[in-house]
Order: structure tokens, then C-alpha cells, then sequence
């Protein structure tokens, strides 16, 4: 496995033959990771997964400065996982120049609401490193997280409306045994607020239920979902009932998306679960 941490690096990389799998992350990798590797590996000749905290992404009074950064750990975990290359840029190579006459990527509609509208200028900087990283390494299928439901859609969007030459590719959550989405963040959590934490999970779980078993009052469903994380010791930031593209559902739509999230003391969780019932609809 080679570990580059320049951009001329990478598209030197790049210029050998065969199709590339890219996997942006910010690092402190676990399972969920992975399984955007695994996915890479399978459906490309060679995958790539770029390490950056992304400072563009971060609003002023969020964790940038103690994001876990366990670079040696993610070293061993890639090699393990059979990844052909690592890019690991520091600040100065994705930003030669600086934070004052950037280029930046706005997806207008998609980014102004749920976590777009609670955190200001983070889906900005996603876009932007997002087609950076895209630029410079230029793979055939770029792998994210269904986790980061809202983060998927918003480059699906961005690759579309930019003629990308890319496939967007989305994989599924991961999940501990007891539900919990893997998330670096849960590294931040006490005991207890791990025990709290699992309601997000069981909330959407319910909601999901209810949908497929043809519940459609969506606002009682909502408000039904958030009670279950107040009650759990959640500062509840949203509980919503969307269809796939992230609009509010109406009694017409069939693929839903449910959304949650919200503060564990000072850490922001965020999950969400599908379900098609025009399946159970159609049987
Ligand atoms: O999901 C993440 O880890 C980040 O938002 C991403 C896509 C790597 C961009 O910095």
C-alpha cells in the first residue's frame, strides 16, 4: 500500500491502468469505513481512500481541534483491508491558498435543510473537498456512507449538476449488535449516554414500522419519534419523515427516508433508516 500525501503523488498514481475506487474519509476509521472499502475493492481494480479533516467543513464552535486523529491505526486497518493507496494531504495541499480567495461548491435546495440548516457552511466545505478530492484522483466510483444520508444526496446532486464523470455510489449503515450506527463520534460518549444513545436507533426503528404497517400521519409519527429521544436524555435537533430525494412526505410517496438527529450533552448524533412500502403495498 502506498501512502501519498501530494497531489501530483496521487495523479501520478492515478495514470496506471484499470479502474479506481475512491473512499473520502476523515480518518479514525471503523467498520462502517471498511465497508466502503470492501465495496471499493470489489467493484474496482484499485481503491484509494483519502484521509483529511477537512477544516472547510467544521463550523467555528464544533470539534475540528480534538476530531480523532488515529492516523497509525488507519495505516494498519487499510493495509489490512487490502487498499492499494492512501492520500493523506496536509492543509496547505488542499488549500494552497488559504482561507481568503477560495473556490468553493454550494448545492443550493438539498443543503438548506435538516443538518444543513443547523450547521451553516458544512455542506459547503463537503462539496468543495468532496470535488477536489474527485479532481484530483479521478476514480471511476467514489463510495459514502448511507449513514450520512443528507451528505450522500448532496454529492449525488453536486455530480450530476457538474457533468462529473463519476458514479456516486452509497452503501449501507453499519450498525453495532444493539443498533448504534458507527460513527467516529461515539468515541466521544460516556457509558451512559451510550446506553441513551441507542434510542435514536430504536426511534427510527419504530417510525419505520409504523410507515410500513401504512401509519400516514407524518407529523404525529415525527413528533412521536422526537419524544422518544427527548425522553431518552436527547437534545433533539430534528425528527423527520422524508421521501428518498429528502422532501417532505405526502401521502403519495412509497420510498421513505426517516431522519434523526441530535445532542448527547455536546455530541451531535445523527441517523436515519429507508423503507419501501410500495413492496408490502404491491404484495
Ligand atoms: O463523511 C466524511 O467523513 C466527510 O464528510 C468526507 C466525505 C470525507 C468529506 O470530508
Amino acid at each position: 500500500m502506498e501512502t501519498l500525501t501530494t497531489v501530483d503523488a496521487v495523479r501520478r498514481w492515478r495514470a496506471e491502468s484499470g479502474t479506481v475506487g475512491l473512499v473520502p474519509t476523515m480518518g479514525n476509521l471503523h467498520a462502517g469505513h471498511l465497508a466502503l472499502v470492501a465495496a471499493a475493492r470489489e467493484r474496482c481494480d484499485r481503491a484509494i481512500v483519502s484521509i483529511f479533516v477537512n477544516p472547510l467543513q467544521f463550523g467555528p464552535n464544533e470539534d475540528l481541534a480534538t476530531y480523532p486523529r488515529t492516523f497509525e491505526g488507519d495505516k494498519a486497518a487499510l493495509a489490512h483491508a487490502g487498499v492499494d493507496a492512501i492520500f493523506a494531504p496536509s492543509v496547505d495541499e488542499m488549500y494552497p491558498a488559504g482561507g481568503t480567495s477560495l473556490t468553493t461548491v454550494r448545492v443550493a435546495g438539498i443543503t438548506e435543510m435538516l443538518c444543513g440548516s443547523r450547521r451553516p457552511g458544512h455542506f459547503e466545505g463537503v462539496a468543495t473537498v468532496v470535488s477536489k478530492l474527485l479532481n484530483i484522483a479521478r476514480p471511476d466510483v467514489a463510495f459514502f456512507g448511507e449513514k450520512d444520508y443528507q451528505q450522500l444526496a448532496v454529492i449525488q446532486r453536486m455530480a450530476a449538476d457538474l457533468c462529473m464523470d463519476v458514479t456516486i455510489e452509497g452503501v449501507p449503515t453499519v450498525r453495532e449488535d444493539d443498533g448504534l450506527a458507527l460513527s467516529s463520534r461515539n468515541h466521544y460518549l460516556d457509558g451512559n449516554q451510550r446506553k441513551e444513545a441507542l434510542a435514536m436507533s430504536a426511534a427510527l426503528k419504530d417510525v419505520v414500522a409504523r410507515l410500513r404497517a401504512g401509519q400516514r400521519d407524518f407529523r404525529a409519527l415525527e413528533a412521536r419519534g422526537w419524544s422518544q429521544l427527548a425522553d431518552a436524555g436527547f437534545d433533539p435537533d430534528y425528527f423527520e419523515i422524508r421521501d428518498a430525494d429528502l422532501v417532505p412526505a405526502t401521502e403519495q410517496t412509497g420510498v421513505f427516508r426517516v431522519l434523526a438527529a441530535g445532542y448527547l450533552g455536546r455530541t451531535r448524533l445523527i441517523d436515519n433508516m429507508g423503507v419501501d412500502t410500495r413492496v408490502a403495498a404491491a404484495g
